[in-house]
């Protein structure tokens, strides 16, 4: 339960936090992305890790039974159960616990969405989360992971961080620049070969691996059955 990095238990924080994301993110891209990537169907229910301000957990929770937002940080479930309520959305739950510490009492679910969360562990724990969201799944059931992953040259790194650096200060200003770093300097981002082995350690079977600019990844998997 406890913040790794930025502290999103900061009422600043949260309340910046859609505007500042909508700066370098497509959250509308990436929604329609993830509903056509898992397939969702109206009888089915998911499980949001991380959901922060509740954007996705709200777009997802027209496609499927139920949702259950998940995420550590009291003031964004507060921000985001605010949010959904006042778009008639009644059928998520907002629950205040971490990967780690997650306790589900419903049956395993059709799906399991985490995004830009999972680099908040170190790699031991990232790994036993990983491997509880498969416990948490049907066979078959599919996890979708977005996050910040190397898929850099390793000789390259300085050039490639600074890079990424640079461009993130021309597209979003000094402020994303500073996040950026300290996302760098104190969170747990792994690389892409640690993240696959993990995912397939744990039961799941990747079916694509996007790693577009090197940075950022998008994992869709499924729980491999027997
Ligand atoms: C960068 S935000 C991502 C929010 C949202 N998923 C998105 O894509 O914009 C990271 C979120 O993960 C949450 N978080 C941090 N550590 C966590 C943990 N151990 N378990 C679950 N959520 C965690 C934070 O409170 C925050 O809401």
């Amino acid at each position: 339960m406890r913040h790794v990095g930025t502290d999103y238990n900061s009422e600043n924080e949260v309340r910046n936090y859609d505007e500042r994301m909508s700066k370098i993110r497509d959250i509308r891209a990436e929604t329609r992305g993830i509903i056509s990537a898992l397939d969702l169907k109206p009888d089915q229910s998911v499980i949001e890790f991380g959901a922060g301000t509740g954007e996705l957990s709200a777009a997802i929770s027209e496609q499927c039974r139920g949702v259950y937002a998940v995420d550590i940080s009291r003031v964004m479930l507060d921000y985001a159960a605010k949010k959904t309520h006042s778009l008639g959305r009644n059928n998520i739950r907002f629950i205040q616990a971490g990967f780690l510490n997650y306790r589900h009492d419903g049956d395993p679910v059709d799906a399991v969405i985490t995004q830009l969360a999972l680099h908040h562990l170190p790699d031991f724990w990232k790994q036993i989360a990983i491997l509880k969201i498969s416990g948490l799944l049907r066979p078959g059931g599919k996890l979708y992971l977005r996050d910040i992953v190397y898929s850099i040259k390793l000789e390259k790194y300085e050039a490639s961080v600074n890079h990424v650096l640079d461009s993130f200060k021309k597209i979003a200003g000094d402020e994303m620049f500073d996040k950026f770093s300290n996302h760098v300097r104190n969170e747990y981002s792994t690389f892409d070969w640690v993240m696959e082995e993990m995912l397939y350690r744990a039961g799941f079977d990747i079916e694509t691996a996007d790693y577009g600019d090197n940075f950022m990844a998008v994992y869709v998997c499924h729980k491999r059955r027997g």
